[in-house]
């Protein structure tokens, strides 16, 4: 399913920017995944049944029935609500990393940070190193801003430190951005002692780390890891959102930067779209402010165990022999490495003959793709279909 480049119309040429960015081919499998005969373990949206819809409206109705509505609804500072940051800060300090509300810049969203950084950072041309396979959205955030993604060598435990090392000198590169925790596409998570040399290979390299970390509070088990930014908290910026853990429709993310960056990524931001939401930012610090964070989560992870359970166990007797696949304890996603000869491409027009939808590993590397692979997600549906899905997957690749 190529998706090629939009096609400029006669007398309205394109920036040659746009004209080489794709549109992202995981939309629009979105889309044939949301009609209801199929099972989708395309999607990574959060389960719409976690939304806490009476407690949000509680939130917004606090926020404009009170003193704060004419604040709500003005413009304000580009750096993001005071209340709200110390509340966010309190809530990425728990993870081996002192922050203040300070260190923080609200974003439209973790995916707007990503833009924010590039522009902040990078100069057209210059390289970005990236976990091969990676989040498809930084991809093309990466190519947007004219720069070109250079995969490092990854195994089970994440990009090699000495790869990184070595590409970062041999491409003059500033910036590596990673996703240490529950990763996307893969599901996997960098052991502490591959943070803490990763972490070193930087400091020798003089890399600013990007930590993308949308789903670590989407723990199922295990022992939280400490962030990668607590191993080098002075060339780590942290990317957090609330999208996975209260709402994506919110579009609240925030950024946690060493201090010499603060001042040139607000200018960044002021220069996107001036702030977030005024009211959304507001209203989600009410709702922390009336609600344990900590027992909401537990909440989730109560939703997804059991999906990711039936996911697996499912994958586990229905995969063909010699099939690899991730064993996340958190996130949204499960890797399967179908053997040599699958391709998973093939298999989708089968698969959606059959309900059921994933999506093609290969739309998330940066370097050369393994046809082989494929990402599934255990986040939307219930464990009865998660099972049926993962028999009609099963079927599929059988031909
Ligand atoms: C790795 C990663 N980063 C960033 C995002 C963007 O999230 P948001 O902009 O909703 O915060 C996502 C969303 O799926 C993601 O998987």
């Amino acid at each position: 399913m190529a998706i090629s480049p939009p096609a400029p119309l006669a007398g309205a040429p394109l920036s040659d920017r746009l004209a080489s960015t794709q549109s992202s081919p995981v939309r629009e499998l979105l889309q044939i995944a949301m009609r209801p005969e199929i099972i989708s373990l395309a999607g990574g949206l959060p389960a719409p049944d976690t939304f806490d819809v009476p407690g949000l409206r509680a939130a917004f109705d606090e926020v404009l029935a009170g003193p704060d509505a004419i604040r709500a609804l003005q413009y304000s500072t580009t750096e993001g609500d005071p209340g709200l940051r110390a509340r966010l800060a309190a809530f990425m300090s728990t993870r081996g990393l002192d922050v203040a509300g300070d260190d923080l810049l609200i974003t439209t969203g973790s995916q707007q940070a990503l833009g924010l950084i590039a522009s902040a950072l990078l100069n057209p041309g210059d390289v970005v190193l990236v976990e091969d396979p990676t989040y498809l959205a930084a991809l093309q955030a990466f190519q947007l801003a004219d720069l070109q993604a250079v995969p490092i060598p990854c195994d089970d435990h994440g990009p090699d430190p000495e790869g990184l090392l070595e590409l970062a000198r041999r491409h003059g590169a500033k910036v590596a951005y990673l996703i240490p925790t529950f990763q996307n596409p893969t599901g996997r998570t960098m052991p502490a002692a591959r943070r803490a040399a990763i972490a070193d290979a930087a400091a020798q390299a003089g890399l600013w780390l990007v930590e993308d970390d949308p789903y670590s509070a989407l723990r199922l088990e295990g022992e939280d890891a400490p962030l990668l930014a607590s191993y080098a908290p002075e060339r780590t910026l942290v990317i957090q959102t609330l999208s996975k853990v209260l709402s994506p429709g919110l579009r609240i993310g925030y950024v946690r930067a060493p201090e010499s960056l603060h001042g040139p990524l607000a200018v960044a931001k002021q220069a996107a779209d001036l702030h977030t939401s005024t009211v959304n930012q507001l209203a989600a610090e009410r709702w922390l402010a009336t609600h344990d964070l900590g027992d909401h989560i537990a909440s989730l992870a109560a939703h997804y165990r059991p999906r990711r359970d039936a996911l697996r166990s499912g994958l586990r007797e229905h995969l063909p022999a010699g099939a690899r696949m991730t064993e996340p304890e958190g996130g949204l996603f499960i890797w399967v490495e179908l053997p040599a000869g699958h391709d998973a491409e093939v298999i989708l027009p089968r698969a959606l003959d059959r309900g059921v939808a994933f999506v093609p590993g290969k739309y998330f590397y940066a370097g050369e793709p393994r046809p082989e692979t494929l990402r599934v997600s255990f986040a939307t549906a219930t464990p009865e279909e998660l099972r049926e899905g993962a028999a009609r997957l099963g079927v599929a690749c059988r031909g």
